[in-house]
């Protein structure tokens, strides 16, 4: 297939990227840097800097079988700052793609949604039919997106998935999670590894979970990615399916530092900090659905295998 990756110099995008083009299909990759690297978009794919919303429509017109929608603003903290960005950057964009996709008749959409749409759950492991009640602008903004396209998936044939991502980790080869203002556990954790940070700071300790500190459900890039090829392949004209794609076991803060020490032999000190405003004590994912309809199973689900590649993949950028 020919297909447009949106925000393919990303972490996640350029992952999905790569593995989309080792499966032998045509990728073009548009971004406009605004936190992806123009070195993070795959041999083999073209490479389109643009703002999206702009350049969706005439970039549509050469000729596509589907589109994967990486491009978005995703820090859950700034978009509580800046809710416009994160309207305009994940919703007016969005729209605008959707728009074009429509006019040029290209029907088949992978969509990037998050965990962030459930906000606090009810229960664990959380299933694709838990409320959506998000609690940050930036799982808002995901919803109504996921909304937006049942709606053109009803009226306009499209073929359309919505991938609910919990926290994605590890690296993939040369592609790996390097944002600009880093405000993930992983990476965090191993900056302290590299020397680039004095110590870690633990959101809380007294959180109800076994040891106090929150609980993630971290999975490895490569699997998500894995995940995005098959929703491609199976996705039925008129449907917008929904799947969580998580390992269903959950880590606390404190088990993924001690991990981290496991994997890098550093010390790692740690102190704990005040919850930050937000955060769900649990989160993790019931993906029986991904599982059964996509027939994809993760196979990196340990977490030193994650924290193995975070490491690689961080040690080998300041080498
Ligand atoms: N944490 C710390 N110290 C840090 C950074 C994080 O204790 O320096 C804690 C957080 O409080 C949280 C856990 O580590 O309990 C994981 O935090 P991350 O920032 O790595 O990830 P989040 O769970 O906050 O969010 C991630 C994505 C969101 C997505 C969400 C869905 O960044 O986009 O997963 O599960 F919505």
């Amino acid at each position: 297939m020919k297909l447009l990756v949106t925000g393919g110099a990303g972490y996640v995008g350029s992952v999905c990227a790569a593995r989309l083009s080792e499966a032998g299909h045509e990728v073009v990759v548009v971004d406009d840097l605004s936190t992806g690297h123009a070195d993070a978009v795959p041999d083999g794919c073209r490479f389109i800097e643009a703002d999206l919303a702009e350049a969706a429509d005439g970039l549509l017109t050469e000729g596509f079988d589907g589109v994967l929608h990486f491009a978005a603003k995703s820090l859950v903290g700034e978009s509580m700052e800046h809710p416009a960005k994160y309207w305009q950057g994940n919703v007016v964009t969005t729209l605008r793609l959707l728009e074009a996709m429509r006019e040029h008749r290209v029907s088949r959409l992978v969509f990037s949604s998050t965990a962030a749409v459930y906000g606090q759950p009810e229960a664990i492991p959380i299933p694709e039919s838990a409320p959506t009640r998000p609690t940050n602008t930036y799982g808002a903004t995901k919803l109504a997106m996921d909304h937006a396209i049942t709606s053109y998936a009803t009226a306009h044939g499209m073929a359309a998935t919505s991938l609910r991502y919990f926290n994605v980790a590890g690296a993939y080869g040369p592609y790996g999670e390097r944002h600009v203002v880093e405000t993930h556990l992983i990476p965090i954790v191993l900056q302290v590894a590299l020397g680039q940070r004095e110590q870690v700071q633990i959101f809380g300790d007294d959180w109800p979970t076994q040891d106090g500190t929150c609980v993630r459900d971290y999975i490895h890039v490569a699997d998500l990615a894995e995940a995005h090829l098959r929703a491609l392949d199976r996705a039925q004209p008129g449907q917008h399916r929904i799947y969580n794609l998580g390992n269903g076991t959950g880590f606390t803060v404190k088990q993924v530092i001690d991990t981290c020490r496991e994997v890098t032999g550093h010390p790692i000190p740690a102190r704990v900090a005040s919850p930050r405003e937000g955060d769900p004590a649990s989160l993790v994912a019931s993906s029986e659905y991904a599982q059964r309809q996509l027939e994809w199973q993760p196979q990196r689900a340990e977490l030193d295998t994650i924290v193995q590649h975070a490491w690689a993949f961080a040690r080998a950028r300041i080498a």
